[in-house]
């Protein structure tokens, strides 16, 4: 295969920096489509840990070119910060493109998504702050500013002078905060357009290229499908399209472009932020997850909720986006378990149990999760390096995912080095 997506299948931080970075390091190009720096993904090359946020995987890979698509929201203070991390670990940062219809984050929509969170009290959605929605609401209002706008200064500075103003209506008018300071963020920003222009490029045409002279691209995504705007668990969710819908529209390349869609599922559950979760453990259980998976917020630096893996989650995931593969991460965070639960159906309060994940939250909150409980395997899988060396139990455990999802599992990880990885048959 030439062409891969991969896409979270839950609430984000399935692990996909991982599994990203294992089909990085064989990609010609690697491209982000949606979603900004809200992102996080860790990755560990010999034991050294790198934090993605914005700039994608492919960048740890000297030969790829990385492409930030035009489904991006672009934040250039967040780009400098990451290009300059990584510089100082000696990595290149030359082979990175941004599309110019990428819209830009400014400080205003940083500012925006914490007043407009907080404002919403015990309904907040617990966003990451980093002005993702806000910059998607001005995109959609049509009212944003795009990369190519950073390509002429003078229409850059009109365009971003209307937009403070409107903006600093808003901060003291309806929140009664201080306003931001229009010349301050204009010389900055116009410090950034220069700074960027080189990297400024119609993506949309690099891609198609690439792929039209069979070279291999990695469609990288960002968040997960539970966190999908339309697909996700509305309100709680993130304002873009992390399932592979979100690709054709956020790199500029059509469906048809994409041939395998591999979906990273962890071995269990997990989510930041507020909104109902099924099977969640607020307990022992949940906090032992939490330590031995250390299941904290990579950009927030918050602890994750957690609980057992939630297959009708899962399926869904494999249904909206049309997934061919699995690759199931974090399998050794269970080796301590005598038994596991696997979610494989809700029971609503009228007795009915579904196992098409609903729309609504009211009943998502009242519905209690049908478990089959397996037994563990309570062995250390993190030496493992072949599907065949995995304890009898762990196999079962992964034949209940494909059995139930009807998707196979093509790659399982037991650790966070890149040596941890089985992979079952070729996949790029
Ligand atoms: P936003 O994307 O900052 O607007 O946040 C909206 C919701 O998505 C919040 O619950 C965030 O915690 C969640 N979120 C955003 N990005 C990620 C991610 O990369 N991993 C996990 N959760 C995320």
């Amino acid at each position: 295969m030439s062409t891969v997506a991969v896409v979270g299948t839950q609430w984000g931080d399935e692990g996909k920096g991982k599994a990203i970075d294992y089909l990085a390091t064989r990609a010609d190009m690697v491209v982000r489509a949606q979603g900004g720096n809200n992102a996080g993904h860790s990755v560990v090359i010999g034991g050294k840990k790198y934090a993605l946020h914005l700039i994608p995987s492919g960048v740890l890979n000297p030969s790829a070119v990385n492409i930030i698509g035009n489904g991006v929201v672009f934040d250039p203070e967040g780009f400098f910060e990451e290009i300059a991390g990584l510089e100082k670990d000696g990595i290149d940062t030359s082979n990175i493109y941004i599309s110019d219809r990428a819209h830009i984050v400014f400080p205003y929509h940083k500012l925006l998504d914490a007043l407009s969170d907080a404002a919403k009290g015990k309904n907040r959605v617990g966003t990451t702050n980093k002005g993702i929605g806000p910059c998607y609401m001005d995109k959609v209002e049509r009212t944003g500013l795009r990369m190519c706008d950073m390509m002429d200064d003078e229409i850059f500075t009109a365009k971003l002078s209307a937009q403070i103003d409107r903006k600093n209506e808003i901060i003291t008018k309806v929140y009664g905060a201080d306003a931001v300071d229009k010349e301050e963020m204009t010389a900055r920003y116009l410090e950034y357009a220069r700074r960027l222009r080189p990297y400024i490029r119609d993506t949309g045409v690099m891609v198609y290229e690439a792929v039209k002279a069979g070279k291999k691209v990695l469609f990288e995504g960002a968040q997960g499908t539970m966190l999908d705007i339309d697909l996700g668990t509305y309100p709680y969710v993130t304002s873009s399209h992390p399932v592979s819908g979100g690709f054709t529209t956020g790199a500029g390349v059509g469906p048809q472009m994409i041939e395998e869609v591999v979906g990273i599922v962890k071995a269990y559950t997990t989510r930041v932020g507020a909104g109902p979760f099924v099977t969640e453990e607020n307990n022992e259980i949940g906090d032992a997850i939490r330590e031995v998976g250390h299941e904290y917020g990579v950009t927030t630096g918050r602890p994750r909720r957690c609980g057992w893996l939630d297959l009708v989650v899962v399926r869904y995931a494999a249904r909206v986006s049309g997934l061919t593969g699995i690759s199931l991460m974090l399998l050794d965070v269970l080796d301590q378990f005598e038994t596991v639960n696997i979610c494989v159906g809700y029971e609503t309060p009228q007795g009915e149990i579904i196992t098409d994940f609903p729309a609504s939250l009211d009943l998502l909150e009242k519905c209690r999760p049908v478990y089959k409980e397996l037994k563990g395997w309570h062995v250390p899988t993190t030496g493992c390096r072949d599907y065949d060396e995995l304890p009898d139990e762990a196999k079962a455990y992964i034949r209940e995912i494909e059995d139930f999802t009807g998707v196979p599992v093509r790659i399982i990880s037991v650790g966070p080095d890149r040596e941890q990885t089985m992979v079952r048959g070729e996949l790029f």
